[in-house]
């Protein structure tokens, strides 16, 4: 079957919604395609807040400056300044569309601190900020009647003569493909967590839509710069938000010292993210841990502040790590939870390929640089879901739709009837995951060396020989989630090798990226992003000059 919309999102996190919100304001035919149903996205997950420099003494200069310094000066200014400029006037939207943001004292939008911030700028629902905006947001989706095609997976891109116009999709509960013709597509898919273990991410996120851009033609930029957030879970790396430090939590080590007082003095616990998990991680190699972890320590804020702002941590403290963090340290260790990188667009979503857009964390406009403060990506999918679909929008009003050819859905559906031939062997899509994720947290964490990449790109090999023969179980086409957690383990295997090639090139140390044999940051070499075009021998690197508009690069102390 061939659908036709002018303005196709995939994804329908919070950028995608946001993205297909506007869209449609410009008046036209908007569809979003996602592998789950809206509110199942991953951006249910994000907790602590979302940053505007709203405050009378804050300013946008401040908001922008310290995401500069954040980012160790890889964000393109412009883009940065953009979002902070634009974020204000977001947040209120927001909270005119209906999200019960908590007040102050006063009766007035409420802030708390967040990492590696000169002010308390960010604006929060308790802890479970992204689940109340991502709700919103739905709710307007389904009052403007945009068209959700809910449980389809992409598995292509259709790009003829040099222009983005549809994807292939492959429909769960049938188990059929279908062709979307459209005039532009934005891919709002979101990161790509899972390709690590463990990961704050939830489980769908697999790195969809950067692997699509990526396999045809657009670069994928600044992708060996990953977080590691500072306070997750050991036993399955369950987020433990910022949020906690931002109200006053202390990080203690086996002697119960406040030890980022040494990494940190005058920002404490709130340094930037990169900054406290490799204290936290230095602090655990030198035997100062706790069980590997160290604690994250709530006591003193109480139980009311707890319940009332931190009840969501105090719940899934209790349920997976079976700790009262009213009563309690609770022992938490880095672990990975973003990646700065992703699709290179520019400041209004669009790629190299005219018709092709994207936004939110699968896209590197680029505003994190290497490293993102907390509580600045939900603000980059709204400020950037909404830039991106105006121009989508704008652009689908500008052009015809193609006559596109079916080559592209019989290609996929042809590689699908391979996968489900594959003859048994003791291979799963769900080992050759866990392979990879171990080995890339094992090897592609908090630090890097020559050696471990190396090491780690070996293995990508011959985990991509692997895949090619993975067998699935499931046979039937109906419902098929076998089917598709084995496509997305080819999506994750094309980001893993391209944030391992592009760690293993950049030479020095800069935000998350951390490599032992070459400590420190070198502006001189490597003031500068990572571009990796794909080839089938696997990521041509090239790099591009970074944006600098009022900021010269400094050393970052906090
Ligand atoms: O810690 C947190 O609540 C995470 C926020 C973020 O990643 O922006």
């Amino acid at each position: 079957m061939t659908l036709t919309h002018d303005v196709l999102v995939v994804g329908a996190g919070l950028a995608g919604m946001r993205a297909a919100l506007e869209a449609k304001k410009q008046g036209v035919d908007v569809a979003v395609v996602s592998k789950v149903h809206p509110v199942r996205s991953h951006s249910n997950a994000a907790q602590g807040g979302i940053n505007a420099a709203l405050g009378e003494t804050d300013s946008e200069e401040a908001h922008a400056f310290d995401t500069v310094k954040g980012s160790d000066y890889l964000g393109d200014q412009d883009a940065i300044e953009i979002m902070c400029r634009e974020a204000p006037q977001d947040i209120i939207e927001l909270e005119h569309m209906g999200v019960i943001f908590n007040r102050d004292e006063n009766g007035r939008l409420g802030t708390r601190s967040f990492g590696g911030q000169t002010y308390a700028r960010t604006y929060f629902v308790a802890d479970f900020t992204g689940q109340a905006i991502l709700h919103v947001m739905y709710e307007q989706l389904l009052k403007l009647g945009v068209k959700v095609y809910e449980e389809w997976f992409v598995t292509s891109l259709v790009v003829e003569e040099g222009t983005c116009c549809g994807v292939v999709v492959w429909e769960l509960l049938k188990g059929q493909i279908h062709t979307i013709r459209t005039k532009a597509v934005l891919l709002a898919t979101g990161g790509l967590g899972r390709v690590y273990e463990p990961s704050t991410n939830a489980l769908i996120v697999t790195g969809d839509g950067m692997s699509l851009a990526y396999r045809a033609g657009v670069p994928l930029m600044d992708m060996e710069m990953v977080q590691y957030h500072p306070t997750t879970l050991k036993a399955n790396g369950v987020l433990i938000t910022e949020a906690a430090r931002g109200e006053g939590a202390y990080l203690l080590n086996a002697k119960g010292d406040r030890f980022m007082k040494e990494y940190a003095p005058s920002k404490i616990e709130l340094a930037a993210r990169d900054i406290c998990s490799r204290a936290e991680q230095m602090e655990i190699d030198a035997g100062r841990g706790v069980d590997s972890c160290v604690l994250l320590d709530c006591r003193h804020l109480g139980k009311e502040l707890i319940m009332t702002k931190l009840s969501q941590i105090h719940e899934l403290a209790l349920d997976y790590a079976n700790v009262d963090i009213i009563k309690e340290p609770i022992p938490i260790r880095p672990g990975m939870h973003y990646q700065m990188g992703g699709i290179k667009t520019d400041t209004a979503g669009a790629t190299r390929i005219p018709g092709l857009y994207a936004a939110g964390e699968c896209a590197c406009v680029s505003l994190h640089g290497g490293n993102r403060l907390g509580a600045n990506s939900l603000l980059e999918t709204v400020v950037f879901g909404r830039r991106s679909g105006k121009a989508a929008a704008e652009y689908a009003k500008s052009i015809g739709h193609k006559n596109i050819s079916e080559s592209a859905a019989t290609k996929d559906e042809q590689s699908i009837k391979t996968f489900l031939a594959n003859k048994e062997n003791r291979d799963t899509s769900a080992r050759l995951r866990l392979e990879m994720g171990t080995m890339m947290n094992d090897r592609v964490g908090v630090f890097r060396t020559k050696e471990g990449l190396t090491d780690a790109r070996s293995k990508i090999h011959e985990l991509k020989d692997r895949y090619k023969r993975t067998p699935i179980q499931d046979k039937g086409r109906t419902f098929n989630t076998n089917l598709i957690f084995t496509l997305e383990l080819g999506f994750m295997l094309d980001c893993a090798e391209t944030i391992v090639v592009s760690a293993l090139n950049r030479e020095e140390s800069r935000g998350a990226h951390y490599r032992k044999d070459f400590p420190k940051r070198d502006d001189e070499k490597w003031l500068k992003h990572t571009l990796a075009f794909y080839t089938p021998d696997g990521p041509k690197i090239d790099y591009l000059p970074v944006t600098i508009t009022r900021w010269k690069p400094e050393e970052r102390e906090y």
